[in-house]
């Protein structure tokens, strides 16, 4: 693997709000982003507004999801749920040996027509289960970044919520927190094994829900660890 203080960041559907603030809080950090989208167009759009946005020292491009793969081993993967698998299975030529994706997706119930404060269940027990199903052998999965604010994320402010991290490899959840405590405001906390991302997209669902009650942009602190737990 290349070294990582001058790999790029592949953020795979980075023209929606979530992968788009994650890209711009990472841009101003310093981080080279690539923008991936199903249409090259559009991701050089989206990358050139968030360029705008971070200030031009910021090395922000844009380009169709199979051409950042081939050209990043950290993949962030923001789509939404009903597009996880079907896009997953076209990138797999494209993904490189030994790349991490850290996957941000919510099976929120909302894609299929119900209601976005419930999840579906997912037959592998989650969304980065079945994305860890469906990445080539030898690619590390996380699971992150699922109860940060896209519209905070978008902003200047800082984010008042930490992002609990969980996978079976270590260096993958090593990357993942530390790509976590660039976001100002957030911590980064280890959160143990793949398994338990099931339990970090249900904490969604429910943002979701108290957001639409009382019209806010709800996050989440984990209180009460020694101070070695929060990156
Ligand atoms: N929004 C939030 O606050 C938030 C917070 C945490 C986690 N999440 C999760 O992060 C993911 C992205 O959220 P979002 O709000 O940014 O979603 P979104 O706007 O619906 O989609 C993000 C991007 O994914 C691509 N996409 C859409 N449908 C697709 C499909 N069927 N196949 C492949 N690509 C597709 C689109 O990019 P192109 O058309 O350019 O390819 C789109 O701009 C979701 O799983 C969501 O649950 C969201």
């Amino acid at each position: 693997m290349s070294d990582p203080a001058s790999r790029p960041i592949a953020v795979l559907g980075g023209t929606g709000p979530a992968g788009a603030g994650l890209a711009l809080r990472w841009a101003r950090s310093g981080e080279n982003i690539l923008i991936g989208s199903r249409d090259a167009q559009r991701a050089h759009e989206a990358a050139e507004k968030i360029k705008r946005e971070a200030g031009n020292q910021s090395r922000v491009s844009g380009m169709e999801n199979s051409a950042a793969c081939a050209a990043a081993d950290i993949l962030v993967l923001t789509v939404p749920f009903e597009g996880q698998a079907t896009l997953l299975k076209q990138l797999k030529p494209a993904i490189r040996p030994g790349s991490i994706l850290i996957d941000a997706t919510v099976a929120l119930a909302a894609g299929v027509g119900g209601r976005a404060s419930r999840t579906l269940g997912v037959w592998q027990g989650s969304s980065a289960q079945q994305a860890a199903e469906l990445v080539p052998k030898g690619v590390s999965v996380a699971a992150a970044f699922h109860n940060l604010s896209a519209e905070i994320l978008n902003g200047d402010e800082a984010l008042d919520c930490d992002v609990i991290v969980c996978s079976d490899d270590a260096n993958a959840s090593q990357l993942a927190r530390s790509l976590a405590a660039k976001i100002p405001g957030v911590r980064a906390i280890d959160g143990g094994k793949l398994e338990n991302a099931r339990t970090l997209e249900q904490i969604t669902a429910l943002l979701i829900g108290l957001n639409i009650r009382h019209k806010g942009h709800s996050g989440i602190r984990i209180t009460g660890l020694p101070d070695g737990a929060y990156v």
